[in-house]
């Protein structure tokens, strides 16, 4: 427990210093804006305690710098009587209190203790939003640069009120990075309400959004809030946004642009300050030309599109998410190099969500010991050879050997027939029968 006193006038200063010592509280005198400056730059107090006028730099300058680098930290203001306008001016812009000089002391005791309180309150306050924070940000698994550039613009757009967009195939993860956002906001101690907008059916949308009164319509026997006011301060996530019936994407256009709910059955609008993340794997722009989905809608919720991507075009991430899939089931067993490699491969059109439940599976069957290439199903791999978007080994590979192989394949699966695997090869026959002489293939 600190305080810093910033106060020119020496004896005052020695005064107070002296004063709050007796009274078993910590501080430390400066005598100068410089030097106040200084130790704010050094440290956090738990209070500072500053005059107003300053020679050179003023208490109000101090107070500003104050204020961006600790923010909860309480500032209490010494004005002259004269001064007073400078200390409510102070205080409109957030110092916690004033004191008139000459004050008693025992006044002074009384300020100091209460804003050491608030201080310590503050602080406890801040810890406990950087802990929520923490827990509702979800770990995000993968650095292959398309997820870490995908993440990146999930940071950007995260301390924003914006809203998002999130697209993506099924099982990419577009949930998870929604919650990501949202943990990453300003909002993340608040709540995160996530609605599937295909499951609701057509004629209760409206109500479970927006809310409604008692009596609004049959069975609504009490007033119901609806989900964008549950999620008041903090964000309301719209899954599968592509089934939103129509009548109630005018509606949530009308919210995004007003901040207003209008509960079914009241009669005056609502001010509502809730974000709005919204996702899809349906390609909302060609919806919105065949009029599936609105135009307007559309737009507004595009300003900050963010794609995740398929697991097929980050295959770096596989090994990495497999070794977590494997702890998260609390599972002993290790992954060879083959099994890896057969899952790198693999064509994953489930994306994330399959590769879980595939390793899930592969756990629970092995039990504990090394999990081999055969034990990897065969349907989660696919062919290497049909594969455009395989792994690049680490220590490099021999273009001719696979070139070998990709023939070797392409022969077995055409039954030997030159002419059809010349043209699945998309060279001419000649120049594989040349390559077939080359490797000694015959
Ligand atoms: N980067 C990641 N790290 C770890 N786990 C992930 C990651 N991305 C996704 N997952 C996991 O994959 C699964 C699917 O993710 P999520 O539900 O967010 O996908 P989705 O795109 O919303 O799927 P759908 O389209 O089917 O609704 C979840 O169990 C999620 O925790
Ligand atoms: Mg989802």
């Amino acid at each position: 427990m600190s305080v810093l006193i910033i106060e020119d006038n020496v004896s005052l200063a020695t005064l107070i210093s002296m004063y709050l010592s007796g009274e078993g509280i910590e501080n430390e005198v400066v005598h100068n804006g410089f030097e106040g400056m200084a130790r704010l730059n050094e440290r956090e107090y738990d209070v500072l305690l500053t005059d107003i006028r300053l020679p050179k730099i003023s208490g109000t300058e101090i107070f500003e710098k104050a204020k961006t680098l600790y923010p909860d930290m309480p500032v209490i203001i010494m004005t002259a009587f004269g001064n007073i306008p400078d200390a409510v001016k102070a205080m409109r812009d957030g110092a916690y209190d004033y004191i008139t000089k000459p004050f008693e002391n025992d006044d002074l005791l009384k300020t100091i203790k209460k804003a050491i309180e608030v201080s310590s309150i503050r602080k406890e306050n801040s810890r406990l939003k950087q802990y929520m924070k923490d827990v509702n940000t979800p770990r995000m698994a993968g650095h292959s640069p398309a997820y870490l550039a995908m993440i990146k613009l999930a940071d950007t757009v995260a301390p924003t009120d914006a809203p998002v967009l999130i697209t993506g195939e099924s099982g990419t993860g577009k949930e998870l990075t929604a919650r990501y956002i949202h943990g990453k906001s300003r909002r993340a101690d608040k709540q995160f309400i996530a609605v599937n907008c295909a499951a609701i059916p057509e004629q209760l949308f409206e109500s479970e959004l927006f809310g409604h009164k008692k009596g609004a319509f049959t069975g609504a026997d009490r007033d119901f809030k609806g989900r964008i006011a549950e999620a008041e301060g903090g964000t309301l996530f719209l899954d599968e946004i592509g089934e939103m019936p129509i009548t109630v994407q005018v509606k949530l256009l009308r919210f995004l642009q007003e901040s207003e709910i209008q509960p079914v059955g009241a009669g005056l609008p609502v001010k509502v300050n809730t974000r709005v993340i919204a996702a899809t794997n349906k390609d909302l722009k060609s919806m919105s030309e065949k009029g599936t989905f609105r135009e307007d809608l559309y737009y507004r919720l595009n300003v900050f599109p963010v794609e995740v991507p398929q697991l097929s075009r980050r295959r770096e991430d596989i090994a990495e998410l497999v070794e977590l899939f494997s702890k998260k089931y609390g599972s002993k067993v290790t992954f060879s190099a083959e099994a890896l490699s057969k899952l790198e491969n693999a064509q994953w059109k489930g994306n994330i969500r399959e590769l879980e439940n595939t390793v899930y599976r592969i756990c629970i069957l092995k039990g504990q010991g090394v999990v081999a290439g055969e034990d990897v199903p065969t349907e989660a791999s696919g062919d290497f050879a049909y594969s455009m978007n395989m792994v690049l080994p680490e220590d490099g590979l021999d273009l001719e050997e696979m070139e070998k192989t990709i023939i070797a394949r392409a022969l077995i699966k055409f039954g030997g027939n030159k002419s059809r695997t010349a043209k699945y090869l998309n060279i001419p026959r000649h120049v594989l029968l040349y390559r077939l002489e080359k490797y000694d293939m015959e």
